[in-house]
């Protein structure tokens, strides 16, 4: 049982994306939130990026899904309304489904017309789930269906997304998670972790700059959407993707660098840039488990057990809201 979710949502989304662009780019280190990177046809390149070989997260949480799946499942119990916060093409999820048998899925997603075809592919896998979706940007507030109010609740949260957030704002999102899913109920979260003996810097590199240049495509979309929804004028090939690893700050940064000076407008306002100016797109830190425990504590969650890979490269961890864990 699937209901597409409406396209009220959308409308502001578009001005949303016309502000950050406004504002981003009259920044001194011009900037546009990761975020506005999931139009479909970003969705679609990011769903190629998880493919590719040198793109180990994905692989790497789907694999300890795979065989913790169950073990995590009998943890929480059935029964449940299971939230995926940027559910994406929900690809990972039947992993937790299977064991969970949960009560309903609402998946959480930015990209409208991918949250409801992604919805409707899972409900031909589970044709008995309530399947809600739910069109939203998960980092501003939002409502859950009404259908899922009375229904305890498991959060999950794969992809390594929280790390997309700077630590401060990785806090505050997961304190709305816990206020949102509430007092009984616990959050299944994949992160990607710092480099260390089993993980290499360059291993970290290659992931944000492929060979096939899948993930540059999928940067250089931002400006491909500014041109179709903003009417700018920007020329792409004026610009090349760069990704590389600031170790004070523990970051995968991610930027549009100018090739030469070049100039556009962009929501009906001019912009100019000199060669090597960058337009910064994306974070993505990689914390150790033990930050990743203190941000559990310091946001109202309790963890309650961890699974990595054997190299160490990624971590899946089960955590308790704190009203439904024991406090020491
Ligand atoms: N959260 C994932 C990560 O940081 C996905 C992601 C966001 C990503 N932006 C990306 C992956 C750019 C590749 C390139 O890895």
């Amino acid at each position: 049982m699937f209901e597409p979710a409406g396209p009220v949502a959308a409308d502001c989304a578009a001005n949303a994306f016309e502000l950050a662009v406004r504002t981003g780019l009259a920044q001194p280190q011009k900037i546009i939130p990761a975020r506005y990177f999931y139009d479909e046809a970003g969705s679609q390149l990011f769903e190629a990026i998880t493919q590719l070989p040198e793109y180990y997260p994905t692989r790497t949480e789907t694999a300890i899904l795979a065989d913790h799946g169950a073990a995590i499942a009998a943890a929480i119990g059935p029964g449940r309304a299971l939230v995926e916060f940027g559910s994406g093409s929900s690809a990972k999820t039947p992993l937790l489904l299977r064991p969970l048998h949960a009560a309903a899925y609402v998946p959480v997603d930015i990209s409208g017309a991918y949250l409801n075809q992604s919805a409707a592919a899972l409900g031909l896998q589970f044709p008995d789930l309530a399947i809600l979706p739910v069109l939203a940007d998960f980092t501003q507030a939002f409502a859950l269906p009404a259908a899922v109010a009375a229904l305890p609740r498991l959060g999950f949260f794969p992809g390594s997304t929280l790390g997309n957030l700077a630590p401060g704002a990785a806090i505050d999102l997961l304190r709305g998670f816990a206020q949102l899913l509430g007092p009984d109920s616990w959050l299944v979260i994949g992160t990607d972790l710092a480099p260390g003996p089993g993980k290499s810097v360059a291993v970290l590199e290659a992931a944000y700059d492929d060979a096939a240049g899948v993930t540059a495509a999928f940067n250089c979309n931002l400006l491909h959407r500014i041109n179709r929804e903003l009417g700018g004028t920007v020329r792409v090939a004026h610009f090349a993707h760069s990704a590389v690893w600031n170790a004070d700050l523990g970051r995968i940064e991610m930027h549009l660098v100018a090739r030469c000076d070049t100039d556009f407008t962009a929501a009906g306002q001019a912009f100019t840039m000199a060669a090597g100016e960058t337009i910064h797109t994306e974070n993505s830190y990689k914390w150790t488990l033990a930050d990743t425990r203190l941000m559990a504590q310091a946001s109202g969650w309790t963890p309650a057990h961890t699974w990595t890979d054997g190299a160490g490269c990624f971590a899946v961890q089960l955590w308790r809201h704190n009203c439904g864990a024991m406090q020491p």
